[in-house]
């Protein structure tokens, strides 16, 4: 079971395709650490009772700048056994103490980096960012090697029209960096629409991504680096360069995959929060935990979800397949 939990809707970044962008003015709220404390409790019991492992992927806004997370991370690894995890802007990786805290608490690291050099800390409005994650993430790597342990290290790439050329030399770059998997998405659409149309993919951008794939993989497998991300998932961005719906109309809600949002809410993915979330206060149960996949398919049939319709969960559509 795989639950990622948005924490904060706060960044320190200002990413020109992002809804989180901190040069955007509007209310940010995060998490209460009570109901985060109370929930990973719920699921440790649900893990123990079913065996099935629960993986926490904490997301944001910038989920390592908010104070109260790494007394959680602690908590969850520590005292419940959970696997924790981190989408990251990795602005906080220059710390050793973080890096530190990351190698004894974490199961798996994601850091974001869009393109080499300029274009990165162009499109994230941070002078000196890569640069700066270079040195963060190959001295986290080096550290994870000296310990024997530590998070597995992946990348996730946004794939716009102006860094898509580049993106087999960033996996290269990435590979020397000690990154360990390679995942990434297209440029999304709804966020950020003074950005969006000039950078979207086109459609033979696609095609010659789904062609250079094989030969890209096999590059960097040689170098110990798995790419990440399967058939459907290419049929899915290539669906979207050319404007096509693609209705699901099953996709085991709740069983494999939880989103829950900063106010507490729990739904099979975060498109669906108002169709079908459910407040965290109405889990105390394992046996809660396990009727989700229930609760969630009446809810879908009762009220259809306008974004089941055109799916867009990369869960669905095997972005981490290997
Ligand atoms: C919203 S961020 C939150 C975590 C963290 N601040 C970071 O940048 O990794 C989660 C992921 O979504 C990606 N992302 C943000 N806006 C996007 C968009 N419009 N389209 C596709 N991916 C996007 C980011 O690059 C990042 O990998
Ligand atoms: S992509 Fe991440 S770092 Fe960039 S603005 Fe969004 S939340 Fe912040």
């Amino acid at each position: 079971m795989i639950v990622v939990w948005r924490v904060t809707q706060q960044c320190n970044l200002a990413c020109q395709f992002c809804a989180y962008d901190r040069t955007l003015a509007w209310p940010r709220n995060e998490a209460d650490p009570a109901v985060i404390r109370r929930f990973g409790t719920v699921l440790a019991a649900y893990q123990q009772q079913t065996g099935d492992r629960v993986l926490v992927s904490w997301l944001g806004g910038e989920p390592l700048r908010w104070p109260p997370l790494a007394e959680l991370s602690g908590h969850f690894h520590h005292d419940l056994d959970l696997r924790v995890s981190t989408t990251t802007n990795g602005t906080t990786l220059s710390s050793p103490a973080v890096r530190q805290h990351l190698i004894e608490t974490h199961a798996e690291l994601t850091v974001s980096v869009d393109g080499l050099n300029e274009f990165h800390d162009d499109v994230r409005g941070w002078p000196g960012g890569f640069a700066a994650l270079r040195t963060s993430v190959t001295a986290l790597a080096a550290e994870k090697r000296a310990l024997g342990k530590g998070p597995l290290l992946r990348a996730n790439v946004v794939l716009m029209r102006d860094n898509l050329a580049g993106f087999p030399r960033l996996c290269e770059e990435l590979a020397g960096w000690g990154i360990e998997q390679i995942s990434f998405n297209q440029l999304g659409g709804n966020d950020r629409p003074e950005f969006f149309p000039a950078q979207r993919l086109l459609p033979e951008q696609v095609r010659w991504l789904a062609a250079e794939l094989p030969a890209l993989r096999t590059r960097l497998c040689t170098r110990g680096v798995q790419l990440l991300g399967g058939p459907g998932y290419l049929r899915r961005i290539a669906a979207t360069t050319a404007d096509e719906r693609l209705p699901v109309t099953d996709c085991q809600p709740g069983e494999r995959f939880l989103f829950i949002n900063e106010a507490g809410s729990v739904a099979p993915c975060s498109f669906t929060v108002r169709e079908c979330g459910v407040p965290l206060t109405e889990l105390v149960t394992a046996e809660d935990v396990q009727r989700l996949p229930l609760r969630f398919a009446a809810a879908r049939l009762s009220r259809s979800p306008l974004a089941c319709g055109d799916c867009h969960s990369t869960q669905v559509f095997e972005k981490f397949s290997r």
